[in-house]
């Protein structure tokens, strides 16, 4: 059997669209213009490319964006600084300090430091919170896309064993808290299995749906997985390619080719997931603009 693909590249072009009319809407009656600041600090080349296709994303929505790129021997007081020149700013509406941060830097107090009204990111405690007791926030942007990416596929976790591979604050961790709220898109029975389990296939064959987020290259084979299983893989991996001009390729935590035998449908890697995490921090933004600008503010 040959897994049906889950087009997370089409998916996420659907939403830039809807929050892209719905951004036009807001302008038409309000004048209000979405704006995104960024704080890169240093030259890690991943973080570089990351920044730019998000701010590329912004301008394809209408959104402004600025990126206040800092260097990597930054010091914390004045990273914080800029952080909160961006929380008084009014023109910005989310604001995303990419991670990871030098380790003269202590990333928690800067993640602390962002305007819980800013945090598109989803990361502040206070975000986290409200988003563990089912309140409305802004959700973590690849969680939200996961989410996003089963129910726009046709596949409802309501009432299914959805198991986590990965405990991470960015992924493993949110997306349990999402999927398992009592609410539309959710609704899931939730297992996280992480690194310190003795038999990670003792759970991960038991999932209906299963969320790759371990950061391991091709860690999870079709054998590991039952019959009809969906599969979304949140991994992205440079691992070596003799075969590419680059001499690399990327591949997920899962090993797509055994996987999609088994599996009901997947994601691919690139092209699944990733496209999915720009699109829910534009719709985010979008939510911070609304909130920040609502006439009752
Ligand atoms: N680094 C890797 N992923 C992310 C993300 O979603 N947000 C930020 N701020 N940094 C990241």
């Amino acid at each position: 059997m040959a897994a049906a693909l889950i087009d997370g590249k089409k998916i996420a072009e659907e939403i830039r669209q809807e929050v892209k009319d719905e951004a036009g809407r807001l302008r038409e009656k309000s004048g209000v213009v979405p704006g995104l600041a960024f704080i890169l600090v240093g030259d890690n080349p991943a973080s570089e490319s990351y920044v730019r296709s998000k701010g590329k994303a912004c301008e394809e929505t209408g959104f402004y964006s600025i990126t206040e790129r800092m260097s990597a021997d930054t010091t914390e007081e004045a990273l914080l600084a800029q952080v909160k020149r961006f929380n008084t700013d009014p023109k910005i509406h989310g604001l995303l300090v990419q991670l990871p941060l030098p380790k003269q830097i202590n990333e928690q107090k800067v993640i602390e430091a962002v305007s819980p009204q800013k945090d598109v990111d989803g990361f502040h405690p206070y975000t986290v919170g409200r988003l563990v007791i089912g309140e409305d926030t802004f959700k973590p942007c690849t969680p939200a896309g996961v989410q996003e990416l089963l129910m726009r596929s046709g596949n409802d976790p309501s009432g299914k064993h959805v198991v986590i591979v990965g405990r991470s604050n960015i992924v493993g961790k949110p997306v349990a808290n999402i999927l398992l709220q009592k609410m539309t898109g959710a609704n899931a029975v939730v297992t996280v299995a992480h690194t310190g389990a003795r038999d990670i296939a003792y759970y991960t064959k038991q999932a209906d749906i299963l969320i790759a987020a371990i950061g391991r290259p091709e860690a999870i084979r079709g054998d590991m997985l039952k019959p009809g299983v969906v599969v979304i893989d949140v991994g992205i991996n440079r691992i070596p390619d003799a075969s590419k001009k680059s001499g690399h390729r990327l591949v997920g935590d899962v090993h797509f080719a055994s996987a999609s035998e088994v599996a009901r449908a997947i994601t691919p890697v690139p092209g699944g997931v990733g496209p999915m995490t720009i699109a829910m921090l534009m719709k985010n933004t979008l939510k911070a603009a609304k909130l920040l600008t609502a006439p009752s503010n």
